[in-house]
């Protein structure tokens, strides 16, 4: 199988357990509709499909480790709902849809992030118990997450994405903490659960950080530069978006040119630390790396 149908396969996995997650919970109809409106509208499930590839290169079969990495497509989700809000970064777009907030306005959108956010962490714990997984093994993972999704790592990165929204003279390094922060540590988290999952020892969950890390950059770098030259089409979100409203980011700050080679430079580092690793879930993780720097949506 190619790398393309590997990742839809992938990505298929998760799609199927996403479609009936928040179903016959009892949730308000418009609540449960704005929740998988967003949810199920697609999306590259990166996030869910580290974790399940994570898992599975080092002993755990992929299906024990669905439902945790599904509650990391909840998160990103209820992330992307919020970040399109009027008060943040104003987009009417979102895979391929009118945003949340367009389409069932701003109450609902924020509610709708809400549930998906604390059913990601129901989704997580009752994995555990689901799957039979060890609780300890749970535990640290779930605990791994909600401090890479809270005010040290994803929210605080949004934080501080608003913070430097139209600030002139924004240096490198605050660009590089923003950007570890928002989108980083959410990638980061999704290989290291994946690993903690399936019980690695330190050097593998210092090596699935080490990738994720490294993935992450080059992620975000790519985000900004496709914002410049992308094809709304394709990403199914808004191109000039980051311009229009004053974003810093990697192409502002650094020019197209070395945001490409510096996307290749962290792309790198994350096949380095995949050295150690043979067999087809290593061979995915080095082409999804190669993946993250070449990609058009
Ligand atoms: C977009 O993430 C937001 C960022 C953190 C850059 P994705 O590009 O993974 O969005 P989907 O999930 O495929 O829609
Ligand atoms: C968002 O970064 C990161 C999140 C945590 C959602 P962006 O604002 O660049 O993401 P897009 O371009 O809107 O998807
Ligand atoms: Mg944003
Ligand atoms: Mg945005
Ligand atoms: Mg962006």
């Amino acid at each position: 199988m190619g790398f393309k149908a590997e990742l839809a396969a992938r990505a298929g996995q998760v799609d199927a357990f996403l479609a009936g997650c928040l179903k016959g919970r009892g949730f308000p109809a418009g609540l449960l509709e704005a929740m998988e409106y967003s949810l199920l509208a697609g999306g590259k499930r990166l996030r869910p499909v580290l974790t399940l590839t994570w898992a599975g290169l080092l002993g755990l079969d992929r299906e024990s480790a669905l439902p945790f990495a599904s509650g990391l497509e909840l998160i990103h989700t209820y992330s992307l709902i919020h970040d399109d809000l009027p008060a943040m970064d104003d987009d009417d777009l979102r895979r391929g849809r009118p945003s949340n907030h367009k389409k069932f306005g701003e109450a609902s959108a924020i509610l709708a992030g809400d549930g998906l956010l604390t059913e990601a962490f129901g989704l997580m714990c009752a994995s555990g118990l689901a799957r039979g997984l060890p609780a300890d093994r749970v535990l640290r993972a779930t605990s791994v997450l909600a401090a890479a999704a809270g005010a040290g790592g994803m929210v605080g990165g949004q934080a501080l994405d608003m913070e430097y929204t139209g600030r002139p003279g924004l240096g490198l390094d605050e660009l590089r903490t923003m950007q570890a922060m928002k989108t980083g540590a959410l990638i980061t988290a999704a290989c290291l659960c994946g690993a903690m999952l399936s019980g690695a020892g330190p050097e593998d969950l210092s090596r699935a950080e080490a990738y994720g890390r490294a993935v992450g950059v080059a992620f975000q770098i790519v985000d900004d530069i496709l914002d410049v030259v992308g094809d709304q089409k394709a990403l199914g979100k808004p191109v000039g978006s980051d311009q229009e409203k004053g974003k810093s980011t990697y192409p502002a700050l650094v020019g197209l040119e070395e945001s490409r080679r510096l996307a290749g430079v962290h792309a790198d580092r994350a096949l380095s630390s995949l050295a150690p690793y043979s067999g087809p879930d290593a061979e995915f993780l080095r082409d999804l790396a190669r993946f993250i720097v070449h990609r058009a949506f």
